[in-house]
């Protein structure tokens, strides 16, 4: 069969390039995925899948496509620049796609989490986490219930925090049955965050069941709703639930969670600020202080990505502040999944994810990475992990001390009234 080179092919080589300049991190820390190979299964899928008629056609073309991108890279090897586009490859004469570079450090940073390595820790080499407290936010759906399935069938007491009874009790319910071996405990905690006045009833439920949190999971989260959605106290949804109500509940946990660091092992407290590739996409400046209430409106998608970027600033920040308590704390961006998270954005965003997207567990897996891992360290902490389970560089100007102060005051400001 022939190859048909397409627009993705073109996406294919610019991301290849980019990513193997600008990102260190493909092919780091002795992991075996070739990036060429693995953008060429890419493109594969996207350009010439929807012709390919069995597996051996599909094995040709991936070969196929190999081969042009390498000639593609070597045509080019040359340049030291990332590559600008004029004109459509051609399967005989490899030229630049058409695409132009515009911000080539958080494209490169997309790029690399489209094909992102194997997961490093999952439930296979997950070690017993017998006597340990977790709380996963937002887990009756998505990502938050294969987190909780993992540790649970690990053996962990895990709260299952979520604003809807009925669909915790559900997710708890099928996890239990699926996993009969299990002497873990899956809780319901009762977790509204879009209304900021319920937190600390929640957060109190919680602390008077238990004496220490080993890890909290910030996971729960909204994207793109409907323009014009507030929290009950007025914020834009987003900002409102992702941010604002996140980061009053851990400001409720945080004495718990310094007290179990007294006595547990090193570096095993956490906290897990759940992200996204959003942050790095964000508008900059991305925290806006003049327009926090949107009387400039912006779109949904930029909501988005500033109450992500929020939420890692929030993440360096706590690092910062509790400093020597022996609580690491650890953003991140786990992927691009299919889940519940979709509700409302536009089918075109909805389609292109499919394209891309992977089981919802793989999402758990960078979670798991950045509660568990024993590769993170105090030296790690305030720092960023990347699909499925990667230490890498986070966006630099996040996790700026004068933007983490700067917002940090701005945020309690808005929860005092709630504490
Ligand atoms: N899916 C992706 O591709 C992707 C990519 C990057 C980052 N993320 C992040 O990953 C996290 C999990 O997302 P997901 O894909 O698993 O989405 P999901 O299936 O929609 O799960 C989000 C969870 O947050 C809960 N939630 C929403 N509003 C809440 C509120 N006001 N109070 C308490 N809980 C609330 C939801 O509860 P209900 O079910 O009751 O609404 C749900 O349990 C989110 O923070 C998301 O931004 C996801």
């Amino acid at each position: 069969m022939k190859l048909r080179p397409g627009p993705t092919l073109a996406f294919a080589y610019v991301a290849y390039t980019t990513t193997s300049k600008l990102s260190p991190t493909i092919g780091s820390r002795g992991r075996k995925e070739d990036p060429l190979d693995c953008r060429a299964r890419m493109a594969v899928k996207f350009d010439v899948k929807p012709g390919v008629a069995d597996i051996n056609d599909y094995e040709d073309a991936y070969v196929d496509c190999t081969v042009w991108l390498r000639r593609l890279v070597m045509s080019s090897s040359s340049s030291t620049s990332p590559p600008h586009i004029n004109s459509t490859p051609s399967h005989e004469t490899p030229r630049h796609p058409t695409l132009l570079l515009s911000q080539p450090h958080s494209l490169a940073s997309q790029w690399s989490n489209l094909c992102p390595p194997a997961p490093v820790l999952t439930e296979k080499n997950l070690p017993d986490q017998s006597n340990k407290v977790f709380i996963v936010t937002g887990s009756s759906g998505g990502l938050g219930k294969e987190l909780i399935s993992i540790l649970y069938e690990r053996n962990a007491k895990v709260y299952v925090a979520a604003r809807s009874e009925t669909k915790a009790m559900a997710a708890i319910h099928e996890v239990e049955r699926s996993l009969p071996g299990s002497t873990g405990q899956l809780l319901f905690l009762h977790l509204d965050l879009s209304d900021l006045s319920t937190i600390e009833k929640s957060a109190q439920t919680f602390l008077e069941r238990e004496s220490r949190l080993d890890v909290l999971w910030n996971n729960a989260g909204v994207m793109m709703p409907a323009q014009g959605s507030v929290t009950t106290q007025g914020y834009e949804l987003q900002m409102g639930v992702n941010a604002l109500g996140s980061f009053l509940f851990t400001k409720f946990l945080h004495p718990t969670l310094a007290a179990t660091a007294r006595t547990a092992p090193r570096n095993s407290v956490r906290v897990v600020w759940v992200s996204s590739s959003a942050a790095v996409m964000a508008p900059s400046p991305a925290i806006d202080f003049d327009n926090m209430d949107y009387k400039k409106d912006e779109s949904a998608l930029n909501k988005y990505m500033r109450s992500k970027a929020a939420v890692v600033v929030h993440s360096s920040e706590f690092a910062r502040r509790t400093a020597g308590e022996g609580i690491l704390s650890i953003s991140l961006d786990p992927g691009s999944f299919m889940t519940d998270l979709q509700r409302t954005t536009p089918t075109a965003m909805k389609l292109l994810l499919r394209l891309i997207s992977r089981p919802p567990k793989y999402g758990a897996y960078t979670q798991l990475f950045a509660g568990l891992s024993s590769e993170i360290t105090e030296e790690n902490n305030g720092g960023w992990v990347a699909p499925f389970g990667r230490l890498v560089e986070g966006r630099p100007d996040l996790q700026e001390e004068s933007l983490g102060s700067k917002f940090w005051e701005w945020t309690e400001e808005q929860v005092r009234p709630f504490l």
